[in-house]
């Protein structure tokens, strides 16, 4: 059970590492746009060097050549970083192809050679979902809200992939997205999907509750209302 910040936001992400809940990051262009991200290479090397945790650069192009380069760039971008491709016909081809090569990247001791995990982006079938795991993909990623958005079941896609993948005892592990509320969190973790990707309000929205803020309020008056009252017998 994880949770990932889906941000580009570096203030939102070390919030997140400071609470220790922060098991990963995924990004997207549009969330490295509205964070005021020009430069992609210089923003992920800085969201990965927050947390060792996965951090998943997505590519921009829309063809496998064009993935491919995108891919084989970013995989030199960080130790920790994981390859964001479309789950598209060309973007299966580009998974096929890059989930088998090996990529040189700087540590920060040495240079290494590794895989680069592929999380496999934009999911709203079942379908895609075995395709990319097929294709080499380590992460599939449904996009549950939006899938709520045009009045289809968002969840049941989670609950339908995490069963496939149980029954044919599938090892890619899925990363429940565009998730709205706390809700959305909770099933897709009853369902079976190993990690939650969350934008900063809704992580906010699962760690709070009124009843605790009352509580703690309370304990605390009555704590301090004990301390100005005089004792009326002394303590034994
Ligand atoms: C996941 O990896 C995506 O970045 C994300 O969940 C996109 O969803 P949204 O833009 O609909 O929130």
């Amino acid at each position: 059970m994880e949770i990932y910040l889906d941000t580009a936001l570096v203030s939102e992400i070390e919030a997140a590492r400071d609470l220790g809940v922060l098991c990963g990051v995924t990004t997207n262009p549009s969330h490295l746009g509205s964070a005021g991200h020009r430069d992609m290479k210089a923003a992920i090397q800085a969201i990965c060097r927050i947390a060792d945790v996965p951090v998943s650069a997505e590519v921009t192009a829309i063809d496998t050549e064009g993935m491919l380069r995108q891919a084989r760039e970013i995989a030199t971008w960080a130790p920790n970083v994981v390859v964001k491709l479309p789950t598209t016909v060309e973007g299966l081809a580009a998974m096929q192809v890059f989930s088998r090569e090996e990529h040189a990247v700087q540590t920060a001791s040495d240079q290494a050679t590794r895989r680069v995990p592929i999380n496999a982006t934009v999911i709203f079938s079942p379908g895609q979902a075995a395709a990319a795991s097929l294709a080499g993909a380590s992460f599939v990623s449904p996009f549950v809200g939006r899938l709520d958005g045009v009045g289809q079941d968002g969840l049941q896609l989670v609950r339908d992939i995490a069963d496939i993948f149980r029954v044919q005892r599938v090892e890619t592990r899925i990363i429940s997205a565009a998730l709205r509320n706390p809700i959305h969190v909770s099933e897709s973790w009853k369902a079976g999907a190993q990690i939650c990707t969350m934008a900063f309000s809704v992580l906010t929205e699962l760690l709070h509750h009124p009843l605790t803020d009352r509580a703690v309020e309370q304990f605390t008056k009555d704590w301090e209302k004990l301390q100005r009252t005089e004792p009326v017998t002394a303590p034994s």
